[in-house]
């Protein structure tokens, strides 16, 4: 079921592994800057600490992919890790419920960006396709435990979310190239 059609540039492991990578280590730096502001006993520390161990999972297995395959990280890792904090300490500084649309929003994005992957992927590489498919099923569990927990509800909502959103696509954008 391969959407790649002769003449189409064929999927580039090493590149894919270095933009997810780059969303994984942003994933864990925009959940530090949350739980560096949230309240520890509100309810949304609880369920943003349980995500991040579970981003803390997916950047271990990507490091350790980049390591083997010798990928080298993209040159932007020092930008996103104050940009990746910086989004999760403000959205956390408006509001929990901020917090959560921030989740909703990063999340929703990575879960398409694992999808678009996975089309292009196909056989080409099962490794690291096993591994997309793994942590896609856990970034759409983020999306939907946001949701629950009433991201909603955020002040801004949807602003918030189009312009976080936005934002996530220029760094996969990014990520990619650089
Ligand atoms: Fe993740
Ligand atoms: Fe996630």
């Amino acid at each position: 079921m391969s959407n790649w059609r002769p003449g189409d540039r064929r999927p580039d492991s090493a590149s894919m592994l270095r933009v997810d990578q780059a969303g994984e280590y942003g994933a864990t730096r925009i959940y530090a800057g949350q739980l560096a502001v949230l309240r520890r006993n509100a309810p949304e520390s609880q369920l943003i600490a349980r995500m991040a161990a579970q981003e803390e999972r997916h950047l271990k297995r990507f490091n350790a992919l980049m390591a083997e395959r010798r990928v080298r990280p993209t040159a932007l890792q020092p930008l996103w890790n104050v940009a990746g904090f910086a989004l999760g300490a403000a959205t956390a500084l408006m509001s929990e419920k901020a917090a959560l649309a921030c989740t909703d929003a990063v999340e929703t994005e990575i879960y398409k960006h694992y999808g678009s992957q996975l089309e292009q992927i196909d056989d080409a590489d099962p490794e690291l396709a096993a591994d997309i498919a793994d942590f896609r099923a856990e970034e759409l569990e983020h999306r939907d435990t946001a949701r629950e927990a009433g991201a909603a509800t955020a002040v801004g909502y949807p602003l918030l979310t189009a312009a976080i959103r936005a934002g996530c696509r220029v760094a996969i954008g990014l990520s990619k190239r650089i």
